[in-house]
Order: structure tokens, then C-alpha cells, then sequence
């Protein structure tokens, strides 16, 4: 996909229009960061960065992090590159990627840079789509942001150019659960890795498509995915990822 850079701050002002005009957004992402926190250990000292906040949910959800973007939008903390993180060796606790990983055209660049930044106790944490039987029709077909479930992986250590717009919506699924790259990701201990059934998500039809069902449904359906979720290659929509440098 060779789209400019700027399509990033172009969805990044259709997904605030969206989350201010759609409630059952909000408490979907509720339940997103819920999972999230539980891999948040207040005891790693550092502080928390969220890399590619877009519109900056996090904050609302665990205040004391410091949420960024690639563009300086007014409710962020600060502008930055995930490749180029501007913070001391070893000063961060935890790293919170939000749907941003599959949007890294070079992992292995970031990784680098993101166990430079993080104390040896510290934390990485990803939340990304997940790419199962069903899941996959659906993200490829609905989705602008291609699944990309053949597409070669970079293996660079470096910045990757040139800095256009990438999205592979199936990267997570295919690096943290089938292990298309034997041992990676070196250097790392992958400390948690959950795909789970999200269908009250998918059904919501997230920032660009209207909703097939009404909030009140919302809390019957997570109950019904708990359980579908024991199956996540059928049923996975979504999944968790923690990692720690080895
Ligand atoms: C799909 S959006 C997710 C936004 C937000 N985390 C959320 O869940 O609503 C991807 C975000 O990643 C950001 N992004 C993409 N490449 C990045 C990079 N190299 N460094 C930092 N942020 C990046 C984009 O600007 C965009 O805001």
C-alpha cells in the first residue's frame, strides 16, 4: 500500500468524529483497556508511553501515562516517531501499543528502539487484530488496511524509507502466535499472548462503519465471546501481547 504519511492524521480525525457520535465505541475500548491494564505492573519504576495515541483514549483509563503521536495534535503529550523514541536509556516501565504494530513496516527497527528505552523489568505491551477463520474474511473484506497474510516481513534493524503509510493488519497473528519467523523476536520474553473471540467489536462496525446492534446488547455478547474464546484460531478477532527484554 503506498498512501502519504498524512492518512494517518486524516483517520486519526474521522476515529475522534466517531468516538464523540458513538457510545458503543466507548465502551468497547472500556473493555480493550480493562485487558490492558492488567499487564500494567506499577511496580516496574519508569513511566508509562503510549507510542501512537491517535486520539488519546488511553489517558482516560490510566492517567499517568504519557500519550504520543507522529502529529502534534492538542491532546497529546508529545510528538514522536517509534522509531526514534526521545527518551533516556533504560527510563520507561511500560510501552503501550494500540493497534499500532501492524503499522510498523520495520518491527525489528522498533524492538530495538524500544529496548533501549525500557528498564530491564519493563514492558511491552500490544494490542492488535488478530487473524482467525472467521476474523479473516472480515478484516480483509470490510477493512481498509490490508490483511497482508502473505506479504514478506521486513527484517530490518534500521529506519525504514520511505516513511509512507503501511498497515498489514495480520503481522501480530503471524509473528506472536505462528511463529512465521523461528526465535523471534531475539532479545525479547514474550510474558503473555492471547487471542480472543471479538465479534461485539467487529459487529460494532468500529470507527467507519455504522453498528449492526445496539449497547444494550453489549453486555450479552462479551458474555457469549468468553466462551468463544476458547477457541481462538476459529473465533480470534483481537489479541493481547506482553513482552519484557530477556
Ligand atoms: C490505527 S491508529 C491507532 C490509534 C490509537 N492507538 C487507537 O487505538 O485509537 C494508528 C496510530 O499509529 C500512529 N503511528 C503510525 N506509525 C507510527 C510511528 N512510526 N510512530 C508513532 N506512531 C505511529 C498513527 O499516527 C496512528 O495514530
Amino acid at each position: 500500500m503506498t498512501a502519504p504519511f498524512a492518512q494517518h492524521q486524516a483517520e486519526i480525525e474521522r476515529n475522534l468524529r466517531a468516538w464523540n457520535g458513538k457510545p458503543l465505541l466507548r465502551n468497547i475500548y472500556a473493555g480493550f483497556y480493562r485487558r490492558i491494564l492488567t499487564l500494567i505492573d506499577p511496580a516496574i519504576p519508569g513511566r508509562i508511553v503510549e507510542i501512537g495515541s491517535g486520539i488519546g483514549n488511553l489517558k482516560a483509563h490510566l492517567p499517568r501515562a504519557l500519550t504520543t503521536d507522529l502529529f502534534p495534535n492538542p491532546w497529546l503529550d508529545l510528538v514522536c516517531d517509534a522509531y526514534e523514541l526521545p527518551f533516556q536509556q533504560a527510563s520507561l516501565s511500560h510501552l503501550v501499543l494500540f493497534d499500532v504494530f501492524h503499522h510498523l513496516r520495520a518491527p525489528n527497527a522498533f524492538l530495538r528502539e524500544a529496548r533501549r528505552v525500557l528498564t530491564p523489568a519493563g514492558r511491552l505491551i500490544l494490542f492488535e487484530p488478530y487473524i482467525s477463520w472467521i476474523s479473516y474474511p472480515i478484516y480483509g473484506l470490510l477493512h481498509h488496511e490490508p490483511v497482508a497474510r502473505r506479504e514478506p516481513i521486513s527484517r530490518a534493524e534500521s529506519l525504514p524509507r520511505p516513511r509512507d503509510y503501511y498497515a498489514a493488519q495480520g503481522n501480530a497473528t503471524r509473528l506472536f502466535f505462528k511463529q512465521e519467523i523461528p526465535g523471534w523476536p531475539e532479545g525479547w520474553n514474550i510474558l503473555h499472548a492471547e487471542a480472543f473471540s471479538c465479534f461485539h467489536y467487529i459487529c460494532s462496525g468500529g470507527y467507519s462503519k455504522p453498528a449492526l446492534y445496539p449497547v444494550r446488547w453489549l453486555e450479552a455478547l462479551q458474555k457469549l465471546e468468553v466462551k468463544l474464546s476458547r477457541w481462538p484460531r476459529a473465533f480470534g478477532g483481537r489479541c493481547l501481547i506482553g513482552l519484557r527484554p530477556a
